[in-house]
């Protein structure tokens, strides 16, 4: 079973490709202002989670609103896939500039499963290639996350470990 003891100051990265559970990982275990979706966001700014080109507005938003959080020295998830270096890379400078550290929680779960999920999905209209797609870049990305500044990465690689997972607040 993991154990995640989470610093009580820190910006929270949940990494994974879309139907890895982040949603729901973050519905688990985080307050409901405690998480900034990226959906949630892009429905904001658009009126629907799927405006594509809603996403500069949306992240945007979701940036603007992590940053007064993180001067309120409040705890503060950001669900997005956050699978390519470009995106997280903004995370850890976020955090930086707010003297709180940056934390990665990276779902990792098998192909076969993120495929069943993604076929009984209606609110995904896009293709199961795309997951193939993000989940290279994910697997790319697993072993530089300490390089990139994350000071605590934890990886979760099956149903079962995601499940169990506990998350324990540390001052
Ligand atoms: N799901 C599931 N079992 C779990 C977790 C999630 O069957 N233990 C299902 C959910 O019901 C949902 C889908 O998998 O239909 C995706 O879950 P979600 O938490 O929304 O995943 P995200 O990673 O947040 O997906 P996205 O990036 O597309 O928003």
């Amino acid at each position: 079973m993991t154990q995640i003891p989470l610093p009580e100051l820190a910006l929270v990265a949940l990494i994974g490709v879309s139907s890895s559970g982040k949603t729901t990982f973050a519905a688990r275990h985080f307050g409901a202002y405690e998480v900034l979706s990226s959906d949630h966001f892009r429905a904001l700014v658009s009126g629907s989670e799927h405006t594509l080109d809603a996403n500069e507005a949306a992240f945007s938003s979701l940036y603007h609103v992590a940053a007064r959080r993180l001067e309120r020295g409040l705890l503060t998830v950001v669900d997005a896939t956050s699978v390519r270096a470009e995106d997280r890379r903004r995370l850890v400078d976020l955090a930086r500039a707010h003297d709180v550290l940056p934390v990665a929680i990276v779902l990792d779960l098998p192909r076969s499963v993120l495929d069943a999920r993604h076929e009984a999905r209606l609110d995904r209209p896009f293709s199961g290639a795309v997951i193939g797609r993000q989940q290279t870049d994910l697997r790319r990305s697993l072993r530089g996350l300490s390089r990139e500044g994350f000071r605590h990465v934890w990886t979760l690689r099956s149903v079962d470990d995601v499940e169990t997972t506990q998350v324990t607040r540390v001052p």
